[in-house]
Order: structure tokens, then C-alpha cells, then sequence
């Protein structure tokens, strides 16, 4: 009886919790909709270029907007399509902005080479990819990561996926020349090689989210990024003036701590969207 009254009571409990989870995220989605169309009312600005990035230090959260109003008004279809598509079956993280940043940093540096620590299912590195096509700009495009479940603190990721095959099939939907990836934590060997091997345009630091290994990802690139050149720095927004609105996300500590020790006199903060925060080697 006494174990009955237990179990029953356990079922209670999920299935009052899965409830309250069913009408949370419900809310969520009505409310950040809702919002979304809100922030839609405003026209966005006819073009976003370097001169507006200083904006973004000051304002993170009206440059964010921007940006989100940005992609959908004024970005060209084929990125918003690129979008969509990762958008869908969970191919993808990341934000709209996001897209309109790597818009504007691509148009600005012009990339000759890019490399991203951390790929998932190649979001980044085919949108990277698309761009350099469209602009008609070579750029050679790189990847570190597991193609595993490998997570940290503060993610996991979905098992029976073969995230390679995945990525190589996701540039293969957008017709893109595949990237050269390479199967390794960015703390191994081959991985710090492959970031030695050469001298960086830009850089995406997206892997592992603890600050150990995080730290040891800006170490390695802050090394080999060329004077000029840019390192992206994903989820590092909590120690910033953004506050993001109900559709976005303000990063996680270990990525927003490390962009706070970064040495100001080597690399100097260009452009906060949202939890991506861009910095550019001085010297
Ligand atoms: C948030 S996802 C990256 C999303 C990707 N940057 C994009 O834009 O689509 C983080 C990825 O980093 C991988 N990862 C975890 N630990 C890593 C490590 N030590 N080195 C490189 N990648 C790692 C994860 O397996 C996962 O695929």
C-alpha cells in the first residue's frame, strides 16, 4: 500500500511538473511572438556598416533589435533562407542577429580564412561559406569540433546524430564546397596544431562553454589571429549592459567571465550583438 501511495504520488508530482513545463513554454512562445512583432513595428536602417558597430558597445540592447529588425526587412533571402533552414528539425542554435552579424563582419574583413572552434551541425561555417559566395570573396573555411555529443556545464547535445555526415550533407543542401574539419577537442594536439598552422581573418570561439577550456581556446587563438584580425566570442554577454529581450539568450559565465579578463592593450572590444561580443588584435 505504502509503496503504491509512493509511486502514485511520484506520477502526481512529473505529471504536475510536466504541466506546469507544457504551459511555460507555451507562454514562452505566445509572449515571445508577440514581442517579436512588437519590435517588427520599427523600420529598420536602410544599411548597417562598421561606422554603426560602436553603437552596439553602448547600446548592446537597442543594437541587438537593430539587428534583429535588420535580418528581417533588409537582409538578402538567401541568408534568411540559411536561416530557416537550421532554424528547423534543431539543426541550429543561435539567434536571427546573429545572421546580420556575420553579415556585416564578412562585408567589412573580407575574410581570407575563417575557422570555428565548436561546429555542432555547421550552421556557422556553411553560413560563412554562403557568404563568401554571394560576395564573391575565396575564403577558406575551417572546423574544429568532436562531431560528438561532447558537452559542458551548460549544454547537451542530442545522441544519433553523426554530426560530421550531418554537416557535410548541410553544405551540400546550399551547394557549397565542403570545409576542412577537423575531428578533435580544440584542446588536443592536432587541433592546436591546425590553429598554429596559420595566421587567422576571423575566428569563432563556440566550443566547450567552461571557463577552463574557454580560456585555453582564446589563449591558442589570441596567439595565431593576424594583427587586424577578429575573434568571435560566443555566449559572452552576462557581464554587459544587454539585456536580452524574452527571444534571446545573454551568454553563460565561463565565456562572459573570460571576455572580461581579456587583455584591453592586445585586443580591443568592435561589436556586441547580443551574447556575441567581437574583438579585433591590436598588435
Ligand atoms: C553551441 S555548439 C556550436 C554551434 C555552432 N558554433 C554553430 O554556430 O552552429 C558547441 C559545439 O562545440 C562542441 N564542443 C564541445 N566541446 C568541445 C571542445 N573541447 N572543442 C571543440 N568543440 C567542442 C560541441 O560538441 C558542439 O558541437
Amino acid at each position: 500500500m505504502f509503496f503504491a501511495f509512493t509511486g502514485l504520488s511520484f506520477k502526481v508530482s512529473v505529471l504536475s511538473m510536466s504541466i506546469t513545463g507544457f504551459l511555460y513554454a507555451h507562454y514562452w512562445r505566445v509572449a515571445s511572438a508577440w514581442m517579436k512583432k512588437q519590435v517588427l513595428k520599427t523600420p529598420a536602417p536602410e544599411r548597417l556598416t562598421q561606422a554603426d558597430w560602436p553603437r552596439s558597445l553602448k547600446d548592446p540592447t537597442g543594437f541587438y533589435l537593430e539587428c534583429f529588425r535588420f535580418f528581417h526587412q533588409r537582409l538578402p533571402a538567401e541568408i534568411r533562407e540559411h536561416r530557416t533552414y537550421f532554424s528547423q528539425n534543431r539543426r541550429g542554435f543561435g539567434e536571427d542577429a546573429m545572421h546580420v552579424m556575420w553579415y556585416s563582419l564578412f562585408e567589412t574583413l573580407k575574410p581570407a580564412n575563417f575557422l570555428e572552434i565548436g561546429v555542432y551541425r555547421g550552421q556557422t561555417t556553411s553560413l560563412v561559406a554562403l557568404l563568401a559566395r554571394l560576395k564573391g570573396v575565396p575564403c577558406t573555411v575551417f572546423g574544429i569540433s568532436p562531431f560528438s555529443t561532447a558537452g559542458d556545464a551548460v549544454s547537451k547535445y542530442d545522441k544519433g546524430i553523426n554530426y560530421y555526415e550531418d554537416t557535410l550533407t548541410n553544405f551540400r543542401h546550399f551547394s557549397l564546397r565542403a570545409p576542412i574539419l577537423l575531428k578533435a577537442y580544440s584542446t588536443d594536439v592536432p587541433a592546436k596544431e591546425l590553429i598554429k598552422s596559420q595566421s587567422w581573418d576571423l575566428i569563432y570561439i563556440d566550443g566547450n562553454h567552461d571557463y577552463e577550456i574557454a580560456l585555453q581556446d582564446w589563449q591558442n587563438c589570441s596567439e595565431s589571429v593576424k594583427a587586424g584580425g577578429v575573434i568571435v566570442l560566443d555566449d559572452s554577454g552576462l557581464t554587459t549592459a544587454y539585456r536580452p529581450p524574452l527571444f534571446a539568450t545573454g551568454g553563460h559565465p565561463g565565456p562572459s567571465r573570460l571576455a572580461q579578463e581579456i587583455d584591453t592593450k592586445r585586443f580591443r572590444e568592435i561589436l556586441q550583438v547580443g551574447h556575441n561580443r567581437v574583438f579585433q588584435k591590436i598588435a
